[in-house]
């Protein structure tokens, strides 16, 4: 992280705004934290009606934190001015200058690029605002969507952890893919 850390958000990109979660995007939130499919290799959900509140309400206590170590931001689909997702961007302390991040969106958005134009837009402000020296995440080995994506964002898979996660009472394995500044850049 740079030295002077401002917020960074919200992002623009064409399609969407990344920005902090408000009340009222409760309902749109709960459509896809409750949804069995989006949370399926998660180690949460399908949230009840007060998991979604209670999940809100952190966020919002969070925001009022700065600098924070995990900023979850709101994906707003700008034509139609619903909350379609989010991403959480972890940050360790600063001067380490690495991060990890994680997204979910809800089912009728998948497969249209939204995932990839979301990370596109945070790796170019995570490798150039934010001074990061690589990014890094995980994924379910069976969740093929989650590592396709982290592929077709130029992310290497760099380990195939054995039963590291307990996820819904049973152990799971996963990869690791991570994408340095300079591998970024040259993409
Ligand atoms: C994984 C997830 C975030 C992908 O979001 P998305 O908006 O559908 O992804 P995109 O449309 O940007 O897809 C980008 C690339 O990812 C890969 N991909 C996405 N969905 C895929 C699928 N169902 N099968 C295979 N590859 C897939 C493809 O390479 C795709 O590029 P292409 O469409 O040009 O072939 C979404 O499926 C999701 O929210 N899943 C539930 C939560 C989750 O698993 N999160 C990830 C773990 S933290």
């Amino acid at each position: 992280m740079s030295e002077d850390p401002k917020p960074w958000f919200p992002i623009r990109t064409e399609r969407l705004l990344l920005r902090e979660f408000r009340v009222s995007d409760e309902a749109d939130v709960h459509a896809y934290g409750s949804d069995p499919e989006v949370s399926r290799f998660m180690d949460w959900g399908p949230n009840d009606a007060a998991t979604t509140r209670e999940v809100m309400q952190r966020w919002a206590r969070s925001q009022e934190v700065w600098p924070r170590d995990e900023v979850n931001l709101a994906v707003e689909h700008l034509a139609d001015g619903r909350v379609i997702g989010s991403f959480r961007l972890g940050l360790k302390a600063p001067g380490h200058r690495t991060a990890d991040f994680g997204h979910s969106y809800h089912r009728a958005y998948w497969r249209q690029g939204y995932a990839a134009e979301a990370a596109r837009a945070l790796f170019a402000v995570g490798f150039g605002d934010l001074g990061l020296h690589r990014i890094w995440a995980t994924a379910d080995v069976r969740n093929i969507a989650s590592w396709r994506l982290l592929e077709k964002l130029g992310m290497r898979r760099e380990a195939h952890f054995r039963q590291d996660v307990l996820v819904k009472a049973a152990w799971r394995d996963s990869f690791l893919y991570a994408i340095l500044a300079e591998g970024h850049g040259r993409r």
